[in-house]
């Protein structure tokens, strides 16, 4: 992924734009606050923001925010363009969550649909299940009107040949790269929700699922106590349900970054690669309050805040000194 120096970027002028032309409707993009992974979350957020006010509902915001980051061919782990699976297939994971009806829907191994995140929230809302997978989710996805289509991009495709055909190509027998999702959580008027969408890592083995779709560790909510997400190592970070961690830390009272604080010390008593790995997680809590934190300086995470109807991008402090 590009590196950003520490800083906060000034989101767009359309931003401001947007902010202005809020308050003339019923609510404005400074009502709601956003929070998400990686540079991209800021076109993520900006376009979260002008859905909610729109009219939109939090989860409205958030579908279609991230529907900005699955359409976008530039970024190759999510949606559209997203890095395929061993075999060449682009295989996407995503979840959604209500914080309100304590609801989620999710989709694992979905190929071929290039909104992922959108097919979550039709399984969340339109049927009495939580998470479909493979080539049941494509056939309720075709079900609901998605259009399937080729996933892999001149780019992608480049790059999967260019794997495939490297001799002792590095496969996830072994070991592996690539882990950026988009992860955005939103609070206003006390309702949090959460979502979070991945094409997972490049050159998996066909039928991988990771953290990301999973309810508890890519994503979680609940207005009771806060909503968040995950990006990293999503093999590992599976194994320590991270979000419900820092929800329910949140629960007990902890600010939302003095609970991503308390996940990485547990992580960081059995997890492997401390100082190499991704483990980078994001927080709200319902007045809005954050949090953001990776493992290590190696791997920093970035985080796009949407706040008072202003976009900016910053890097989060890592967990280990
Ligand atoms: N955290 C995303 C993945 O490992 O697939």
């Amino acid at each position: 992924m590009e590196s950003i120096d520490r800083k906060t970027f000034i989101a767009s002028a359309g931003a401001a734009t947007l902010a202005a032309t809020a308050n003339t409707t019923a609510r404005a993009a400074s009502d709601v606050v956003f929070l998400s992974t990686w540079k991209w979350g800021v076109e993520a957020n900006r376009r979260a923001a002008e859905v909610f006010s729109g009219g939109g509902s939090l989860l409205d915001a958030i579908e279609k925010g991230i529907n900005v980051v699955e359409d976008d061919p530039n970024v190759t782990t999510v949606g559209y363009g997203g890095l395929p699976n061993a075999e060449g297939e682009v295989e996407l994971d995503a979840g959604i969550m209500d914080g309100t009806a304590h609801r989620a829907g999710a989709v694992c191994n979905l190929h071929k649909i290039k909104n992922p995140i959108s097919v979550a929230r039709l399984v969340m809302e339109r049927t009495r299940h939580t998470t479909m997978a493979g080539g049941g989710a494509l056939r309720f996805a075709i079900a609901m009107g998605f259009e399937p289509m080729q996933l892999l991009t001149p780019r992608s495709l480049e790059a999967w040949l260019k794997w495939k055909n490297a001799p002792h190509h590095q496969t996830f027998w072994i070991d592996g790269e690539h882990h950026d999702t988009i992860g955005m959580v939103g609070a206003s008027g006390g309702n949090v929700a959460a979502g979070c969408s991945t094409s997972g890592l490049a050159w998996k083995i066909p039928g991988r699922v990771a953290d990301s779709p999973l309810v508890g560790c890519g994503y979680y909510a609940d207005d009771a106590a806060g909503a968040a997400s995950a990006t990293g190592d999503g093999d590992v970070m599976a194994g320590y349900c991270t979000s419900k961690h820092i929800v329910q830390k949140m629960a007990e009272g902890m600010h939302p970054q003095e609970a991503c604080r308390d996940l990485m010390r547990y992580m960081a008593k059995t997890a492997r690669d401390l100082r190499t790995s991704m483990y980078c997680v994001i927080a709200m809590n319902p007045r809005g309050e954050i949090g953001a934190l990776s493992m290590n300086a190696a791997q920093p995470l970035h985080y796009a805040l949407w706040r008072d109807g202003t976009g900016t991008l910053h890097t989060a402090p890592h967990y280990l000194s």
